[in-house]
């Protein structure tokens, strides 16, 4: 892969961001204030003046309505996505087209074939293409990465990745399927991360509505439990829930024939309370507060590789993979059965 075309090891790389909302706004600030070697030049959203609004507050000099402006402009070297999944591999075929380096939000696309195409298109477009599995660069879960990697756990045998949200708010805008294709996606890439080459071979998935059981009959999913196997003979299991009262909870774990290593911890901070009421602790309540150095570290090896013209190390392919989980878990919800396949992938 060669560098993108405009980079100098010197100057800053500058980054268009694509989606302005929740995330998109966290990491436009990341990029102006926090990523080395990072400008945020551009920012487009199609909803009136929340680019505007986002552009302003740090210092950005362009806002756009329409993501293909960003895109014309030659001084970009690199866009960040962060606009809702349906248009993921849209905007990546026409990121790619222009010419620029690619940091995608999860999930990549919404089906295997919009994957594909994404993969396909920013590879004949020869520019890097990096999703968002952050906890990739959480320093708990890459030490459990490195410990795997060195071979001291021995055969992975047993796997588990959960996530718990601290709150349902809003279920009316939560979309069919989000808890696996948005929220158990993060789990699956882990698990395939932390499980080194092996693929899915089964998943079978259950899903209820046990936080806002009266919105189950309008189809809403907001806690669910996974089994997977993989090739290498290692099982695994990935939970998630959208309402954990003590906080946003984020493990992991890994058991193998050697030992076991675990990643995640809901406290904020070490300080802990020895009081009359026992021995106390704030949980950490958002995930910009547990993953603010993770949606840093992302970021930072995105511009690193656009700077050097390397290949990022959490790919368009990893994305694919953990998609083709969280498809076979939706599908096995709908046919209450496992899906076993040679490769759950294909
Ligand atoms: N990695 C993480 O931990 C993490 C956390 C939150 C969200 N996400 C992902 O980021 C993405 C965005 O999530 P969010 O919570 O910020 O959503 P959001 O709804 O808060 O924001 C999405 C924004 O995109 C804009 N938008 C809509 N269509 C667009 C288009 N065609 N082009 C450009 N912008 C468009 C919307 O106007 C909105 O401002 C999702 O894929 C989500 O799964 C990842």
């Amino acid at each position: 892969m060669n560098a993108v075309a405009g980079t100098s090891v010197s100057a800053p790389v500058r980054i268009g961001l694509i989606g302005a909302g929740g995330i998109g706004s966290f990491h436009g600030e990341s990029l102006a204030r926090r990523v080395p070697g990072a400008a945020l030049a551009s920012v487009a959203d199609p909803a009136p003046g929340v680019a505007e609004r986002l552009a302003a507050s740090l210092g950005c000099p362009q806002a756009a309505l329409e993501p293909a402006e960003l895109l014309a402009d030659p001084s970009i070297q690199a866009v960040v996505i962060a606009a809702p999944p349906s248009v993921h591999a849209d905007l990546i075929e026409a990121a790619s087209g222009a010419g620029k380096a690619i940091f995608c939000e999860k999930p990549m696309g919404l089906t295997l074939a919009d994957a594909d195409r994404a993969i396909d298109a920013a590879r004949a477009a020869g520019v890097p293409l990096q999703v968002g599995f952050n906890r990739r660069y959480a320093t708990d879960f890459r030490a459990a990465y490195d410990l795997v990697a060195s071979g001291q756990l021995g055969e992975p045998q047993l796997l588990r990745s959960l996530t718990r949200d601290p709150g349902l708010e809003d279920p009316s805008i939560i979309k069919p399927w989000t808890i696996f294709l948005e929220t158990l996606i993060h789990d699956f890439d882990t698990l395939l991360w932390l499980n080194l080459g092996a693929r899915a071979v089964e998943v079978y998935a259950m899903a209820d509505a046990l936080v806002r059981p009266d919105w189950k009959d309008r189809g809403l999913l907001d806690t669910a439990m996974v089994m997977v196997r993989f090739d290498n003979g290692a099982m695994a299991t990935a939970e998630a829930s959208f309402q954990a009262v003590y906080g946003y909870d984020v493990r992991g774990e890994v058991f193998g024939s050697a030992g076991m290593v675990t990643a995640g911890d809901t406290r904020r901070t070490n300080m802990t309370f020895f009081g009359e009421k026992g021995v106390i602790y704030d949980s950490v309540r958002r995930n910009i507060d547990l993953f603010r150095d993770a949606y840093t570290g992302e970021l930072a090896h995105f511009v690193d590789c656009v700077r050097k013209g390397t290949g990022p190390e959490c790919t368009g392919e990893d994305a694919r993979a953990a998609l083709a989980i969280a498809l076979a878990a939706i599908e096995s919800v709908q046919t209450g059965r496992p899906v076993r396949r040679e490769a759950v992938e294909k």
